[in-house]
């Protein structure tokens, strides 16, 4: 079977053009995955068991899900095992059922194909008017979900509505129908994407998640493109297990590099270092690799950035609405404009004559309520490239690059660390600068953030040395004749410890 199944799964792969693969989200899980995910559900403690694959393809999950229960098909294992799978593609139909036949001879197992939408399907299941029935629920979820965001103005979110899921992509669609569709101590395991872990758009589904079931083990891909490397998907995934109305303890974590799964070792991390006690974003912190990061086990780093009395806001000044003030070159009745492309090694570089982008923007009724008054911040850009090696990359204003201002324009590209909309004490922005740039700060990121994209939000999810510790982080850099990421990465927890 494992030689079939491989082989279906090549050849589909090769043959479906890549408009289709991305449409229906058809990134098909390789037969070592399969397996592991089907080796997280816990020993049985029930007999009869009902298994829901929604979106599955031509069944590699249901495949290695019975292949485990059936290697030992011991009194102790399920008495029964029923199954339903999902599939919207029609083509998909005889690989599908060629799978599932192929366990036709066992009498325990029965199993149904439903060549239909499962989000239409769910959705009916769960919706409670005056015709509805109990729902069909499950014991065992088993699913890869097509990935792929859902517009707001679509039917699938007009469905989703109606039972109270908002969400924004069909993966996290799948796993809400899925959680609802759950017994009492029924168990997922789900292969997804990281993205669900911040942001504000996967918050509600943050809280269902995390209100309804407990996370018992994630796994984690160390290298982002192994999972669905025949597919060229270059997405960070995980393997999630959770357990509808389970009591959360720690959570198992575990890692791989590709697709080899012997040996691992799981770490239990207690729940308050996966989501920070009274953090109401619910980012989800996971790690990226092995490695302890030093943010997480250093005792002086337990701050807030309200704690140190500082703020983080996205740039006022968002171009595309205000590009008749736009202004190349600066002057008299000007303010100075901070865009990324003004970032250098350490203080921003302004002005910037042979840019593309702007240097200036002009003061007047409609401008005036975006400036800062010139002085030293913090700043930090919200997007990077896939390939650049770090997500966040900070740089200092410093007020004498900008002789005779009073006033400074940061766009909306950036994000700026300030107190109530002043600029900080040069020291303090200094070592914030330093702080941000480091290498542990940069991972500790990636534990919750799974895209290039850093928002005020996230800057405000990190934790922070003191404002003191920041200071003196600050006097030292200042002291440094030249700054390379080596130097800060070497030196920085010394000084604020
Ligand atoms: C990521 S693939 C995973 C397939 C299979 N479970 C596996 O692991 O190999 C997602 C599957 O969901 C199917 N699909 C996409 N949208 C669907 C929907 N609304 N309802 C049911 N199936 C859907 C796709 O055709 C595709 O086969």
């Amino acid at each position: 079977m494992e030689i079939d199944i491989e082989q279906t799964r090549r050849n589909i792969s090769l043959e479906t053009n890549p408009e289709k693969k991305s449409l229906l989200g058809q990134y098909f899980t390789p037969f070592p995955i399969a397996n592991f995910m089907a080796s997280l559900f816990a020993e049985p403690h029930i007999r009869d068991c009902k298994l829901l694959d929604p979106g599955a393809g031509i069944g590699s999950l249901t495949n290695a899900f019975l292949n485990r229960f059936l290697d030992d098909l011991i009194p102790e294992h399920f008495s029964t095992i029923n199954i339903h799978a999902f599939e919207i593609d029609t083509h998909l139909q005889p690989h599908l059922s060629g799978t599932l036949s192929s366990y036709s001879s066992i009498n325990s197992i029965t199993s149904y194909i439903f060549l239909q939408d499962f989000i239409q399907y769910g959705v009916n299941q769960l919706r409670q008017d005056l015709f509805s029935k109990e729902p069909h629920t499950y014991t065992h979820i088993i699913m890869n979900p097509p990935y792929k965001k859902i517009r707001s103005d679509s039917i699938h979110r007009k469905l989703l509505s109606q039972v109270g899921i908002e969400t924004v992509n069909l993966y996290t669609a799948f796993l809400s129908l899925g959680i609802y569709l759950l017994e009492p101590h029924g168990e997922m395991v789900a292969i997804i994407p990281r993205s669900f872990c911040n942001g504000p758009y996967y918050l509600s589904f943050r809280k269902l998640l995390l209100s309804e079931t407990a996370i018992k083990r994630i796994h984690v891909f160390e290298s982002r493109s192994q999972a669905f490397k025949d597919d060229d998907v270059l997405q960070e995934n995980i393997i999630l297990h959770i357990e509808r109305s389970g009591i959360q303890n720690s959570v198992g974590i575990s890692f791989s590099n590709g697709l080899e799964f012997d040996n691992l070792t799981v770490e239990n991390i207690s729940f308050d270092h996966i989501i920070i006690p009274g953090d109401d974003q619910l980012f989800i912190h996971i790690p990226l690799d092995k490695k302890k990061n030093s943010i997480d086990i250093n005792d002086h780093i337990q701050y807030s950035l309200s704690d140190i009395g500082v703020e983080v806001s996205t740039g006022p000044v968002v171009d595309f609405r205000v590009k008749s003030d736009l202004e190349s070159q600066p002057d008299l009745n000007s303010v100075p404009l901070v865009y990324p492309s003004h970032f250098s090694d350490i203080r921003v570089e302004w002005p910037k004559l042979n840019s593309k982008k702007p240097n200036a923007i002009r003061k007047n009724e409609r401008t005036s309520q975006f400036f800062y008054p010139n002085g030293f911040y913090t700043v930090v850009k919200r997007f990077s490239a896939k390939e650049e090696k770090k997500r966040i990359t900070a740089n200092l204003v410093d007020p004498t690059t900008f002789p005779d201002q009073t006033l400074l324009g940061f766009e909306n590209h950036l994000n700026v660390f300030h107190t109530r909309k002043n600029g900080l004490p040069e020291d303090l922005a200094m070592g914030l600068y330093a702080y941000l740039n480091t290498t542990a700060v940069d991972q500790y990121f990636r534990r919750f953030n799974g895209h290039t994209q850093v928002n005020a939000t996230d800057l405000r999810a990190i934790k922070y040395p003191s404002r003191r510790a920041l200071i003196k982080l600050g006097r030292w850099i200042k002291g440094q004749s030249t700054i390379t990421q080596e130097l800060i990465d070497k030196n920085w927890e010394k000084i604020i410890s």
